[in-house]
């Protein structure tokens, strides 16, 4: 194996030395390709010609706000789940009807901000739908449903079916209606989420046809003001990339979804959108995260690499024990043999592994690894924890890097005690 197969041979880092961005931004370091971003949005655009069909990028993936910019530009539109989402969707440039507020258990000051900013808001209970009539009569709203499958990497992320907490059971429609009539509001929108990394198409296309089915059961007067079915997201990238994991086959996801749509469409005389709403897929392989080699040492009969990438850096292998695929970028030039090797970080907990018994060549310190596909909660799911600075994120374009989010600072870490120490 060649230490950096995938990054070459996709010109990830157009010619830039890692060593060099390391030098001139420091470890950790998010690494994004805007010109991998900008062909996984038209991907996804492209998914299927069917009149109304749309992207929604879901912002939890990644939300700094320059690469929602690049996402703007290229057409999609944006969710919010937060405050704190929908202002960094704002500062990034979306208007507020480009913009969709899919939350859970919101608290009534958060489902008054998102009204205040003129954003259509998807509720996903029926007591949530009952507060959000209460707080907004006569407005209008979007329901998410649970079409009773679900599909994901980890139980964690599997979000319909049984045993999750979201989305309104398609049995209680009659309660739905109840309370669309109660408060005068607009069913404008139905949506759903199944869970988050399939690879096979064929669950999200049976998910397709149930909230589809959904829609044909609500009574006419409030179907005719439809105009947003929202299929939600999920599309899986493959991250074993050493093994040739197959990636989602997209032509065929787009193919049937179109066709699902499309005789639909025509059958209801819908003229309103539908929408797809990935996050990781537009993110995760326009990003590679540097990490420096720090110490080497044998334990128990297990060889360790440390490096500077912990657990509040990328958050991913220790919750879900998920796979990322490591590239070594050596310090000096030279032959080096492969061995069995565990990668971990710097925070004091054993559970700090990035990779586990990993065949790569043998790390020495001062080496430079990086992380494939962190683009997706990479950085959104990084954390202060042992009061560690949140990492730089750098852009390359046309073979230049430029800062797109400082690292932080002592004075980041400081800023909420302003006043109180
Ligand atoms: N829409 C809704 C309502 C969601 O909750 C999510 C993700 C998405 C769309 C986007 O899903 P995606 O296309 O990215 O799979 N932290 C986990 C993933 C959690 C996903 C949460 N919801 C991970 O690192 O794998």
């Amino acid at each position: 194996m060649s230490a950096s197969p995938h990054t070459d041979a996709l010109s990830f880092f157009e010619g830039i030395p890692p060593q060099s961005l390391a030098r001139a931004f420091g470890t950790p370091l998010y690494v994004y390709s805007e010109r991998l971003l900008r062909e996984n949005c038209r991907v996804l655009k492209n998914l299927t010609d069917i009149p109304g069909f749309a992207v929604n990028y879901s912002v939890k993936a990644n939300a700094n706000p320059l690469l929602l910019r690049i996402i703007r530009e290229e057409g999609l539109v944006v969710d919010a789940m937060s405050p704190g989402e929908l202002a960094i969707d704002l500062a990034a440039g979306f208007q507020p009807h480009e913009i969709l507020y899919i939350s859970n258990n919101t608290r009534p000051d958060e489902m008054a901000n998102a009204i205040a900013h003129g954003v259509l808001m998807s509720v996903d209970s029926l007591s949530q739908l009952d507060l959000y009539g209460k707080l907004n009569p006569g407005g209008r709203v979007l329901v998410r449903f649970n079409p009773g499958i679900g599909e994901g990497h980890s139980d964690k992320v599997i979000t319909a079916g049984k045993k999750t907490k979201f989305g309104i059971a398609p049995g209680d429609m009659d309660s739905v209606c109840a309370l669309l009539n109660q408060h005068k509001l607009t069913l404008v929108g139905i949506n759903q989420h199944i869970g988050s990394l399939f690879m096979q198409p064929d669950g999200y296309l049976a998910a397709c046809r149930v909230l589809l089915d959904i829609a044909d059961q609500l009574p006419a007067p409030i179907r005719k003001n439809l105009s947003i079915i929202d299929f939600g997201g999920g599309f899986g990238i493959p991250y074993h990339k050493r093994d040739c994991e197959e990636p989602l086959d997209l032509a065929r996801l787009g193919k049937e979804l179109g066709q699902i749509l499309s005789e639909w469409r025509t059958k209801e005389n819908y003229t309103g959108r539908f929408l797809i709403e990935p996050g990781r897929f537009v993110m995760a392989e326009a990003c590679v995260l540097l990490g420096r080699v720090t110490a080497i040492k044998d334990n128990a009969g297990i060889h360790f690499s440390g490096t500077d990438i912990g657990f509040n850096v990328l958050m991913r292998p220790v919750l879900y024990d998920s796979y990322h695929e490591i590239e070594v970028y050596p310090k000096k030039p030279g032959p080096r043999e492969e061995r069995l090797q565990t990668i971990t970080g710097n925070i004091c907990e054993s559970g700090d592994i990035l990779a586990k018994d990993r065949t790569l060549p043998a790390l020495l310190e001062g080496d430079l690894i990086g992380v494939l596909d962190a683009g997706a909660y990479g950085f959104s799911m990084s954390s202060n924890y042992t009061q560690r600075f949140r990492p730089c994120e750098v852009l390359i374009k046309n073979g230049g890097a430029r800062c797109i989010r400082h690292r932080e600072t002592e004075q980041d870490l400081l800023r909420p005690f302003e006043g109180l120490l």
